[in-house]
């Protein structure tokens, strides 16, 4: 694709999650429309400013507990997101510089960007789809130029699911990719929960935006996306929480978002 039919698929004239989701961690990569809803769900709700930098810690620690404690040295990163410090690439690389990554994400400002979530080892490889979720055979299909997928595979999906309004599709869309995907293979999981009024208010004002809107679910529907999986220690539960090390809860313990690592048997 040029780059101006790239641009002209850039809508700036409505907040988009990933931008969003970037200023929110602390990058450049967004446009005065995201920055407005960012400021306005921050007077909100200050919180999600911990959840999204708590994210982004876990998939840290996720991905090094695969890659280092399972062996696992391939991924598939579905709702990338911009790019940012610690992608996946890179915490696996460092762990296994062998990995071999896959990012999927169908909003085009990612892929403008995604030359940043492509500077692999020389040993592994990483590739980016411009593909969509909602088609989970599509997508597995693709990952396979880059993935053996007879192998174990790490799928990410983290802050993304919310984007499903429907929560069985949801499942649906989780169980169709585990499918694809053989035993030893995890899935880690991360959202925002419905356990606050804060939180609550935020994804309205969210979705009063005119953004693609994203629903924050009751923790026990994260739980459920794990259903027929192994869950690993500890379990679904707040982010800072899960396998903090010798030092304790990684940032604030009290964030509205929870997430869990389930092994494929
Ligand atoms: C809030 S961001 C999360 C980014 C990153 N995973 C993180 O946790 O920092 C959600 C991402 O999901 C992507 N996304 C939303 N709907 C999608 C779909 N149907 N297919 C692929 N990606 C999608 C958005 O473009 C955005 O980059």
């Amino acid at each position: 694709m040029s780059d101006d039919s790239l641009r002209e698929r850039i809508d700036t004239s409505k907040p988009h999650s990933a931008r969003f989701w970037n200023y929110f961690v602390g990058g450049k990569d967004n446009y005065e429309v995201d920055r407005e809803i960012g400021d306005q769900i921050k007077s909100i709700f200050p919180g999600l400013v911990d959840v999204a930098v708590t994210s982004r810690r876990f998939l840290g620690r996720a991905v090094d507990y695969l890659a280092g404690e399972q062996g696992v040295r391939q991924f598939l990163d579905v709702g990338t997101g911009l790019p940012t410090a610690d992608n996946t690439h890179e915490v696996a690389q460092r762990v296994a510089p062998d990995a071999r990554i896959v990012y999927v994400d169908n909003d085009p400002i990612v892929l403008a960007h995604a030359n940043a979530l492509l500077t692999s080892t020389p040993e592994g490889r990483t590739a980016y789809l411009d593909a969509d979720l909602y088609d989970p055979e599509a997508v597995l299909k693709a990952a396979a130029g880059t993935l053996d997928l007879s192998r174990p595979v790490g799928l990410m999906i983290l802050n993304t699911l919310g984007h499903v309004a429907d929560y069985e599709r949801a499942r649906d869309l989780v169980r169709r990719l585990m499918a694809g995907l053989p035993a030893g293979s995890h899935l880690v999981i991360s959202d925002s929960t419905a356990t606050s009024e804060g939180m609550i208010a935020a994804s309205e004002a969210y979705n009063a935006s005119g953004a693609v809107p994203y629903y924050v679910r009751p923790v026990a529907e994260i739980a459920g996306f794990f259903d027929g999986l192994e869950l690993v220690e500890p379990g679904v539960v707040r982010v800072p929480e899960w396998r903090p090390g010798a030092a304790g809860a990684v940032g604030p313990g009290a964030v509205d978002a929870y997430c869990g690592v389930g092994r494929k048997a």
